[in-house]
């Protein structure tokens, strides 16, 4: 029998504590595994730990206990250079809001993370970032600046930002919770088909109910414990 793929996640026994004086338990020891293409919903109530979770898989903060191994990788051995670059290769991030430059374009705004020390992005980074625009149904808006574009727009090219240089996780917290309901089905179909075609595994936040059963998973936490880990069964028909 073939082994099972590895991991692109591992969370275990993940407590997340804030405050000093006054300390907030936030996560109270999560334990959570991620295959590789899985598409899963994180639900749950308002306070429940969800974006402290991502923070923690996403290694831009660090649990008060337990560790979190990412593409096998135990992060809790690495410096901050270390997670830098574990961050740039294993992920990418799409949030409620954007987090757009308003005075930068579309394909700008998706070239920002490739501006590093060295200057100017390379043609492959400018030619991915522009593949990644068409591929999200934004051809005709590369050189619109973000605040020209519609909220469902902005968030296309969140997504495409957060591809463009082909992470295998990405994280989302409620990517839809900001736009009307058609501009919610388009955003999630876009997970859906690069969860699809590049294989790309994502855990994404929502509160909607209809995004959560599209997703193939929904883990429910709540008060900082997962209290439910469910598959969905396919759609009937
Ligand atoms: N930076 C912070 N400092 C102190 N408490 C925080 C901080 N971030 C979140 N919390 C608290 O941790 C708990 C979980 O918050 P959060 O992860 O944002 O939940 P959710 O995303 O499910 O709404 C809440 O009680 C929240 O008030
Ligand atoms: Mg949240």
């Amino acid at each position: 029998m073939a082994e099972p793929p590895p991991p692109v996640l591992v969370v275990a026994g993940a407590v997340k504590e804030y405050g000093a004086a006054v300390k907030t338990r936030a996560l109270a020891g999560v334990d959570l595994t991620i295959g590789p293409g899985e598409l899963t919903a994180l639900i749950g109530p308002s306070g429940s730990g969800k974006s402290t979770l991502l923070n923690l898989i996403g290694l831009l903060d660090r649990p008060t206990a337990g560790t979190i191994v990412l593409g096998g990788h135990d992060t809790s051995t690495l410096d901050e250079r270390g997670l830098t670059a574990l961050r740039a290769r294993m992920l990418g991030f799409v949030f409620q809001f954007h987090h757009l430059l308003p005075a930068f374009t579309a394909l700008e705004n998706v070239l920002l993370p490739s501006w590093g020390d060295r200057g100017r992005p390379t043609a492959d980074a400018r030619a991915a970032a522009e593949a990644m625009l068409r591929a999200v149904g934004l051809a005709d808006r590369l050189h619109y600046k973000a605040t020209d574009l519609s909220g469902g727009q902005q968030q296309r090219v969140a997504i495409a930002r957060a591809l463009a240089h082909r992470p295998p996780l990405v994280l989302a917290d409620e990517p839809t919770g900001n736009l009307d309901t058609a501009s919610s089905a388009e955003v999630f179909a876009l997970m859906r088909r690069f969860n699809r075609e590049l294989g790309t595994t994502f855990i994404v936040v929502t509160h909607d109910p209809r995004i959560a059963d599209q997703c193939d998973r929904i883990v429910e936490l709540v008060d900082g414990r997962v209290v439910s880990d469910r598959p969905v069964p396919p759609a009937p028909g």
